[in-house]
């Protein structure tokens, strides 16, 4: 027997119960964003790679270490999109939906990173987000951090706090980037290697190190609050107003520095202590400068994603009830008579909305009603030579009282729907 070839390093296969529970979580979040004017857009997984050295940033872990670039067979360089933001503000300026225009869009869908794979930490993950064009005011900010805590609410998730942090304008940021680096410069030799790297290309993740011996270090350098220009401090303060009038509590954190380089005044994380390292389940904030930077005429934006993989790691720990998709009835058929009859019959059932798997493939009684137990039905219809002559059915109810009644085929909608009302099947 040949080797069994096994799936890339990081890339999950998504089985049935499991997509079952995606599936509730991305119906759920739709809602959500429906209920504040968000619209879905879909984009293509592949773009070309300049397009997220210009947006991401040459300098960051991204695009430095972790894209899955290659080129085709024309000769052009394209990634597997590593997160969503950029391609959606490649569409909406190509598409020209974005100047002097209001827009608040949502998507879902794979992303791709080359990381070291761990638990939460995947090659081929998944994202669901949310990205506003053309506000400027906090109100949005505040709009889009009160659709996260509404979705926690309506998926029951417990234990997310947020972390908020204002990183200021792109010129703010460049005399406060100065400063810094005067700071670390003093401190080089205690310097990890991970931050020495960083010195050079991009010292502002350096506050982001996890390093418990960068730590006093980071804790002593110059604050990027104190560097903040006046018209970012009070959109900051607006924000912090606005969701104390929400009831929605958070956290600042001076330190909080995001992997992108996009970003301008506010950005936040909601994180959990549930899911060890990888903590953060949704992350985003302002990018103001980015469509401008990307070609278009400058407008304004902001946004957030979220991590499917997280998202349902964490609900499967506080143990959700949801609904999998089971059929109703699972139909057996013995015999050719039955045979025949059984897929009209099932068309039939199924036209008055009920989830009906028909034995195909023969088999003995056993052997189906084997097969029915394993299905999930509540109810196994039993449809042999007999039943077929006399237009009629056994129902057979698999899980409550184990009982067998015949019912005839023409009032077994009315029979099942009974039963139905009475809560025996959902
Ligand atoms: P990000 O922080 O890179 O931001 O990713 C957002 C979320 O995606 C993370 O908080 C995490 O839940 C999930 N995630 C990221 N990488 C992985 C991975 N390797 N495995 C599993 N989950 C992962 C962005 O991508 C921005 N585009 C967010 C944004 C939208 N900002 C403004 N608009």
């Amino acid at each position: 027997m040949s080797k069994a070839i096994q799936a890339v390093r990081g890339m999950n296969d998504l089985l049935p119960d499991v997509v079952e529970r995606w599936q509730r979580i991305e119906a759920i979040a739709r809602d959500v964003w429906h209920a504040y004017g968000y619209r879905e857009i879909r984009l293509p997984i592949l773009e070309k790679s300049e397009l997220f050295a210009r947006s991401i940033g040459n300098e960051t872990d991204i695009v430095e270490k972790e894209m899955y670039s290659f080129e085709d067979r024309s000769g052009e360089n394209l990634t597997l999109r590593p997160e969503g933001t950029a391609g959606c503000v490649r569409a909406g300026i190509e598409n020209g939906f974005l100047h002097n225009q209001i827009q608040r869009l949502w998507y879902a869908g794979p992303m791709f990173r080359h990381e070291r794979p761990q638990k939460g930490r995947y090659r081929q993950f998944h994202q669901i987000g949310v990205e506003a064009f053309g506000i400027e005011s906090a109100d949005l900010d505040a709009e889009l951090i009160m659709m996260c805590a509404r979705l926690w609410t309506a998926l029951g998730l417990e234990g997310l706090t947020l972390q908020l942090n204002s990183l200021g304008t792109l010129e703010s940021r460049i005399v406060y980037r100065r400063e810094l680096l005067r700071y670390l410069e003093t401190q080089r030799d205690q310097l990890d290697d991970d931050s020495l790297r960083r010195l050079d290309k991009n010292p502002l993740r350096i506050l982001d190190s996890k390093n418990p011996e960068m730590q006093k270090i980071i804790a002593a350098a110059p604050s990027l609050y104190d560097h903040l220009d006046d018209v970012s401090r009070e959109h900051f303060a607006r924000l912090g107003e606005y969701l104390r009038h929400a009831g929605i509590p958070f956290t600042v954190n001076p330190r909080l520095v995001r992997g992108l380089d996009y970003y301008t005044r506010t950005v936040f994380e909601w994180t959990t202590e549930r899911l060890g390292a990888q903590s953060t389940v949704c992350a985003g904030g302002r990018y103001d400068g980015l469509v401008e930077q990307l070609g278009g005429k400058a407008a304004p934006a902001a946004g957030f994603a979220m991590g499917m993989e997280r998202l349902v790691d964490l609900l499967t720990q506080q143990t959700q009830p949801y609904t999998e998709v089971r059929p109703h009835v699972y139909l057996a058929l013995l015999g050719d008579a039955a045979e025949m009859q059984g897929l009209v019959l099932a068309e039939q059932l199924r036209d008055a909305g009920l989830r009906i798997e028909c034995n195909c493939g023969g088999g003995g009684l056993k052997a189906q009603l084997k097969r029915a137990d394993r299905s999930g039905a509540h109810f196994a219809l039993l449809l042999g030579e007999q039943e077929a002559g006399s237009a009629s059915v056994n129902v057979k109810d698999l899980r409550g009282s184990g009982t067998q009644v015949q019912v005839a085929q023409n009032e077994l909608v009315d029979y099942l729907k009974q039963r139905t009302g009475r809560g025996e099947i959902s």
